[in-house]
């Protein structure tokens, strides 16, 4: 078998062989093939696209390119969760602790933020000591002990979706709905979890601006679930507009702890998302009888304060200092703060997802290349939201950062993000809808 053969084969339309795709991912995983001849067939996959059995040939060769954890001896139903990512989308640190205090183990492995996306292992990072990377051996044993870890994919998990993202990225090879599917279900295959609650976000701050093709890729990586024996459900919702009130690394930490001690004033999209996928997840993992009753199952852990006392053991389990968590530091530790007040009276209509996003970015939240350094207490704590009434001057925003240049370079354009009319609107929208196999 020749690289060049399969990839004149793609350029032309043609559909590989499960030998063929395995042969390539394979050979590229073990350096066997050079990044020139992976970069020219990913771009004619891009143009051409893929089948769904090569989606699935695809994905299962990028799974036997590594490691899989086994999950088997946890002792308890399996649950994973994955994010498309998005703008203040901090739900994993809520909804993790809430299914292991429910008794569903989650082996959760997360990402870290790049552009106006934040990631997991940032926001965890910012709590002090709470180490990341942890071995396959310590996965398992933190899973087994206490129901759930939140961690770095290992490198030995799926390899050849570790050495072909990066190509992707410097390649414009990243906008193929096969190649995303792939890309995401191969290590959700690969972590073990039986069951798999994907929360795929539609809007002006995610990979898919519209529903139509949230939709087609939700109900791709259903299918390849099911190819593998994995039941998986798709939510798609909003991301037009940030998720929660804060945007950052810290400040979303203090939401998090807030929405788990059931603290008032938490934004209602927030804690209604995190215990909808709460109560999707303990329906697939047999822990209730319906989405419904999971998530008054999800509700009445965090009244009892259960789920919060689990996310305090997660942090401790790897290092990080439950008495941060204790304490819900009142303002983050940045250097200066700069209030953001409305330039008009009026209702909000919208606030701007992707300009939220890329306003945190630039104040030290996130890194524009993935070599850049986070300062973990930046970020923009929004003070009101779609729906709400203010008049010309209130505080709208409150913007974290390390210096007064870097809080006035982006204040415009976080006046910017807020659409504010004369008539009365709607909240936004949230879930739009729900695609099981
Ligand atoms: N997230 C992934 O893990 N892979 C993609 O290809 C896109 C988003």
């Amino acid at each position: 078998m020749r690289v060049i053969d399969i990839i004149d084969k793609k350029r032309l339309g043609g559909e590989h062989t499960d030998d063929e795709i395995h042969f390539l991912v394979r050979n590229y995983a073990q350096d066997g093939i050079p990044d020139y001849q992976m970069s020219a067939w990913l771009m004619a996959v891009v143009w051409r696209g893929l089948t769904p059995a090569e989606t699935f040939a695809l994905t299962g060769a990028m799974v036997a390119s590594g490691d899989t954890l086994d999950l088997s001896g946890v002792g308890r139903p399996t649950v994973d969760k994955h994010s498309t990512g998005g703008v203040g989308d901090k739900t994993t640190l809520a909804v993790v602790p809430i299914l292991a205090a429910g008794g569903v183990a989650v082996a959760k492995m997360s990402g870290r933020g790049l552009g106006h996306t934040g990631g997991t292992l940032d926001k965890l990072e910012s709590i002090p000591g709470t180490r990341t990377s942890l071995e396959v051996p310590e996965i398992l044993r933190q899973v087994h002990d206490i129901g759930a870890c939140l961690c770095a994919q290992t490198p030995t998990l799926v390899p050849a979706d570790q050495k072909m993202y990066s190509l992707r990225d410097a390649t414009a090879t990243v906008q193929s709905r096969p190649l995303i599917a792939a890309s995401i279900m191969s290590k959700k295959i690969a972590g073990g979890g039986k069951s798999i609650v994907l929360d795929v976000k539609v809007g002006s701050g995610a990979f898919m601006e519209t529903i139509e093709d949230a939709r087609a890729l939700a109900r791709l990586m259903v299918d390849i679930g099911k190819a593998y024996d994995r039941r998986v459900v798709a939510v798609l919702t909003d991301m037009n507009v940030p998720l929660g009130f804060n945007v950052g690394n810290s400040v979303e930490i203090r939401e998090v702890v807030a929405l788990l001690k059931d603290n008032a004033g938490v934004d209602r999209r927030l804690r209604e998302l995190v215990l909808y996928l709460s109560g999707v997840a303990f329906e697939l993992a047999g822990k209730a009888d319906s989405v419904e009753a999971g998530q008054e199952m999800a509700a009445s852990l965090i009244v009892s304060g259960d789920a919060f006392e689990m996310l305090c053991k997660i942090i401790e389990a790897q290092g990080g200092d439950p008495e941060y968590l204790r304490r819900t530091v009142k303002q983050p530790a940045a250097r200066v703060k700069l209030d953001i007040r409305s330039p008009r009276g009026g209702y909000i209509r919208n606030v701007d997802a992707s300009v939220i996003g890329v306003a945190a970015m630039r104040l030290g939240a996130g890194r524009e290349t993935k070599d850049a350094v986070v300062d973990h207490s930046a970020g923009v704590v929004l003070r009101h939201t779609v729906g709400d009434l203010v008049e010309r001057d209130n505080i709208i925003a409150t913007l974290y950062t390390a210096t007064e240049i870097a809080a006035r370079q982006v204040a415009s354009e976080v006046v910017g993000a807020f659409d504010i009319v004369d008539g009365e609107v709607d909240a936004a929208p949230l879930i739009y809808e729900t695609i099981s196999g």
